[in-house]
């Protein structure tokens, strides 16, 4: 039985938007998935129907084996915690702190967890200053944090994070890319991200999905999906600037191992020019 799985998943906004066209995945226990595709191409559509905001217009959704209905959709969003591409969907009350206990004292835990949840997210996130400011007048990227931090004080199963990395700085990008690798291990979680930050994808998934036009036009492990540069390009995609480079300097003659992520391509590289 997979954690997440959809079956021939349609949605159409509208009775006019066909924003899913039979979409079929699958996410498991501790896993890190990366979900890419152009603008449109349906990603944030698809998690939405993670946690039941939308109900599909035909296929299913099942969740540990079983369909979202009434009866369990609290339980499932306990399960599958859902940060929104747009933090102001998700950040509302007076303080940062607030915020991010809203989800646990939701959950009914007692004010010593929900404390210490609470604390844990900020330090996680690396925003304990931000504690008492109030959420609407943070930065985007300070605000993303926070949204992150509520999600995860709540300890879902499932983690999907709609492009994270949206308006973080170039630390914040880093900061993400260890605390995202560190959950599966440590947490016991499975996450699922979009983006648009290929680099990112290289450093942390380890397997894509790759959408276009409400569709899975491919699906493997970062070297299957990121070998097909033609496929990539064609969609509007681009590939890690590091394998990028490898390719370049094959054609040019140079004898270098191909790699897709940073350790990888410092390997090759070194074994490449003999150090
Ligand atoms: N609430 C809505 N009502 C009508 N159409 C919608 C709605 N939300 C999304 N769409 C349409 O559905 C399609 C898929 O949109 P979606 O937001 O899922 O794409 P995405 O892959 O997340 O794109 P992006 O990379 O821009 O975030 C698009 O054509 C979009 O215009
Ligand atoms: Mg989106």
């Amino acid at each position: 039985m997979h954690l997440i799985e959809t079956r021939e998943l349609t949605h159409t906004y509208n009775k006019t938007i066909d924003a899913l066209k039979g979409v079929n995945f699958i996410a498991g226990r501790k896993q890190r998935i990366a979900i890419i595709g152009a603008n449109g191409a349906g990603k944030s559509t698809l998690f939405k129907h993670f946690n039941g905001i939308l109900k599909p217009t035909s296929g299913e959704i099942l969740i540990r084996g079983e369909p979202i209905k009434k009866s369990n959709i609290k339980e499932i969003r306990k399960l599958v915690g859902i940060v929104f591409q747009n933090s102001d969907d998700q950040v509302f009350s007076p303080t940062v702190e607030q915020d991010v206990a809203f989800g646990p004292t939701n959950l009914g835990l007692d004010e010593q967890t929900i404390e210490h949840r609470v604390n844990e997210a900020l330090r996680l996130l690396d925003i304990e200053e931000l504690r008492d400011r109030p959420p609407h007048h943070l930065s985007g990227g300070e605000k993303k944090r926070v949204a992150i931090a509520g999600v995860l004080a709540m300890e879902p199963q499932v983690l999907v994070l709609d492009e994270p990395t949206a308006g973080l700085d170039p630390r914040g990008v880093t900061d993400l890319t260890s605390f995202v690798n560190r959950l599966p291990e440590e947490y016991g979680m499975t996450v699922i991200f979009s983006t648009h930050h290929v680099d990112l994808v290289s450093e942390i998934a380890d397997y894509i999905y790759v959408m276009d036009r409400g569709q899975i036009v491919a699906k493997g492990t970062v070297d299957e999906i990121f070998m097909q540069q033609d496929l990539l390009s064609g969609l509007r995609l681009d590939v890690p600037v590091l394998p990028k480079l490898i390719k370049t300097l094959q054609e040019k003659g140079i004898d270098i191992d191909m790699a897709y992520n940073y350790e990888d391509s410092e390997k090759a590289f070194l074994k490449a020019f003999g150090r």
